[in-house]
């Protein structure tokens, strides 16, 4: 990291509201160019949300977002899209399309963004599937492949054009501990050889604490802690603490996440459900 080059990301006095609910409460950081940030905190904090303001897909109640020293905040799409073509994003679900092949989801943002040949973009295809452990897959669709592999041809579609910065949504979440170790290695190798910027969302902690070089805790919609791995590791708030250690017990209250939130609208109340929920959320 290079303090005196101008920060890559730029996030002021970010607030974000829905209807009276303030999700994002006058949050304020910097990204710079190098770093690995993860953010972590608990389900429903505002991490997703916080993410998708960094890549112009919400808009802020009021604050502003600044990325490659441009406001996205009040950006055109058609400029957004612009944006776009320098960073690559995974989202939560891996968000594939369902009707592409694997192979075709990788190779979209090659078709949409670079005048390559079609054989250029399938030995780019091949290569990325193969950096994400998923050689061979090209033909399948989707819905014939696990969401932990969805997850990684995700990753592969993120980094198809090579982005000098990557957003990832709780890249590690359904994966067993060895993919979780690969996805992990693989984002070190692109920030240590490739130098590329990362921002994680993350709440698994042995994968976070793997990879970052600095960490934002997110709570009540508000910064409760950030700073050095280590710094993080050995802070005496008891928030922070409570979380990295996975303590049931404390003082963070407990919430429903976007997903679950948008499960919940979906699913008629059954006592089965809410009992599912209370369990889910006694366990961290
Ligand atoms: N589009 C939306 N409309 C209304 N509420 C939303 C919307 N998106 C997120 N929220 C709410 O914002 C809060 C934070 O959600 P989210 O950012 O998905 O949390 P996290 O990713 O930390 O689990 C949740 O309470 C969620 O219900
Ligand atoms: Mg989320």
């Amino acid at each position: 990291m290079n303090s005196n080059e101008a920060p890559i990301i730029e996030v002021v006095d970010l607030v974000r509201k829905f209807g009276d609910r303030t999700v994002l409460n006058d949050i304020s950081f910097n990204v710079h160019r190098g770093e690995t940030l993860v953010i972590m905190g608990g389900s429903g904090c505002g991490k997703s949300t916080l993410l998708r303001h960094m890549i112009g897909s919400m808009k802020p109640t009021s604050g502003s977002v600044k990325i490659f020293g441009e406001e996205i905040a009040t950006m055109k799409e058609r400029e957004i899209g612009r944006v776009r073509q320098r960073f690559g994003m995974l989202f939560q679900s891996g968000a594939l399309l369902a009707s592409l092949t694997v192979g075709e989801n990788v190779a979209l943002p090659l078709f949409q963004h670079t005048e390559r040949s079609a054989d250029e973009i399938e030995e780019i295809v091949k290569q990325k599937l193969q950096m994400v452990g998923l050689t061979g897959f090209e033909d399948l669709k989707p819905d014939e492949i696990s969401g932990g592999m969805k997850k990684r041809v995700g990753l592969a579609r993120a980094l198809a054009l090579d982005p000098e910065l990557l957003f990832s949504d709780e890249p590690t979440s359904g994966l067993d501990p060895i993919m979780t170790a690969v996805v992990d290695q693989l984002t070190l190798k692109l920030a240590h050889g490739s130098h590329m910027t990362a921002v994680v969302v993350s709440h698994d902690m042995t994968s976070a604490f793997r990879i970052a070089t600095r960490m934002i805790m997110l709570g009540h919609g508000s910064i409760v802690a950030q700073g050095t791995p280590e710094e993080i590791r050995t802070s005496t708030n008891p928030e922070v603490h409570q979380f990295i250690n996975g303590e049931a017990d404390g003082p963070i209250p407990l919430n429903l996440s976007q997903d679950e939130h948008e499960h919940h609208q979906h699913v008629k109340p059954r006592p089965f459900v809410s009992a599912r929920f209370r369990f889910h959320h006694k366990t961290p």
